[in-house]
């Protein structure tokens, strides 16, 4: 085996340039990049919803489908490697077509007002009119998704409206709760809670078709089951179906307003590991921990302490998250929490 000089850092060895045509245009890129790497090097804006740069991708949303010469399905740009010689076009009807559907079938479906700034932009770029499939199915008392039989379809409930995935918030801990009205199968979580970050595995999709849910073994509540609460998923959730109990609860009163909010970059000081935090802080409270995608320690993932610490942090009173909570709304005013 070659002894390596002390200090000397490993190189990859350099990869062939390979020349792809994107909509009419040759650009290079490296030996292993996607066709979505060959679009974003090439500035042409590709809608994305399970990919995330610092997860595995797969193929759930196939939002992001191009053409490929030769090829006679559409293919998805996040995941296909591209090959020397490949000629991609992005902006065809058929492409155009197929990016509408899948935006138009997941927004009559699933609550989409939470997702980022780009879903909202594609989705006016796109012309997506989910409204044309019908008026949304009323919410499903809890928990129904969870009772389905896994491998089975359920009869329609009402032809008449969309098919829906509303629901009552599942909030079973202190640190975040489970909107699953907001989820469009995505995967992310899944990704996050298993190889791709923390390898816990406390959640998974059950289910299937329509009756497709993520879920805990069993269902039964998080606290019985194997999470950990590292908070990884609320980190790659791209739709606010999973989220911070101080986001869920300041939405609900009224006071979120990212607009009064800044972000504060600093180091976790638990331990020695060095992750990069981002605190974001609303009327001096800190609201949520979020940690950058392409921080070299974290890839954007975090553990309990990092992520959830910052309640220790400004603790003001006993060691009562509720009342510190209800206390920090007293503070902005709330006259509902005025009297704890
Ligand atoms: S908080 Fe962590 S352990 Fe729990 S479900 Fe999410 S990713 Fe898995
Ligand atoms: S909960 Fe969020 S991350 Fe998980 S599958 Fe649903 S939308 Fe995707
Ligand atoms: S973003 Fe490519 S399949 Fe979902």
């Amino acid at each position: 085996m070659a002894v390596r000089p002390l200090g000397a850092v490993p190189l990859e060895p350099p990869r062939r340039l390979l020349t792809v045509t994107v909509d009419g245009a040759e650009t290079r890129v490296p030996e292993g990049a996607t066709i979505l790497d060959a679009c974003r090097a090439n500035a042409v804006d590709t809608p994305t919803l399970c990919y995330a740069d610092n997860l595995t991708p797969v193929n759930a949303c196939r939002v992001c489908v191009v053409e490929v010469e030769g090829s006679r399905t559409l293919v998805p740009a996040c995941s296909r490697t591209a090959e020397d010689g490949m000629v991609v076009s992005t902006d065809t009807d058929r492409v155009r077509h197929s990016r509408t559907l899948v935006m138009e079938f997941l927004a009559s479906s699933v609550e989409m007002d939470l997702t980022n700034a780009d879903v909202h932009r594609w989705m006016a770029e796109y012309e997506v009119h989910p409204e044309r499939f019908g008026a949304q199915m009323p919410e499903l008392p809890a928990d129904e998704r969870d009772r389905r039989d896994p491998g089975h379809h359920h009869e329609p409930l009402d032809p008449t409206v969309a098919e829906g995935v509303a629901q009552p918030v599942k909030i079973d801990n202190e640190l975040y709760v489970r909107d699953y009205s907001r989820c469009i199968l995505c995967y992310k979580c899944v990704e996050a809670c298993g190889v791709d970050a923390q390898n816990t595995f406390a959640i998974a999709v059950a289910g299937r078709g329509f009756d497709a849910r993520i879920s805990t073994e069993y269902a039964v509540p998080l606290d019985e089951s194997a999470c950990v609460y590292c908070g990884n998923c609320i980190g790659v959730c791209p739709t606010g179906a999973l989220m911070f109990r101080s986001e869920h609860e300041m939405r609900e009163d009224g006071s979120w307003d990212e607009q009064q909010q800044t972000v504060t970059n600093t180091i976790c000081p638990y331990c020695g590991v060095g992750c990069e935090l981002e605190l974001h802080v609303q009327d001096n409270e800190i609201v949520k921990v979020t940690s950058p995608w392409d921080h070299s320690v974290t890839n954007g993932h975090l553990c309990i302490k990092g992520r959830f610490g910052f309640a220790y942090v400004q603790s003001r009173r006993e060691d009562d998250p509720t009342r510190r909570r209800a206390g920090a709304r007293d503070r902005r005013g709330s006259s509902e929490s005025a009297s704890d």
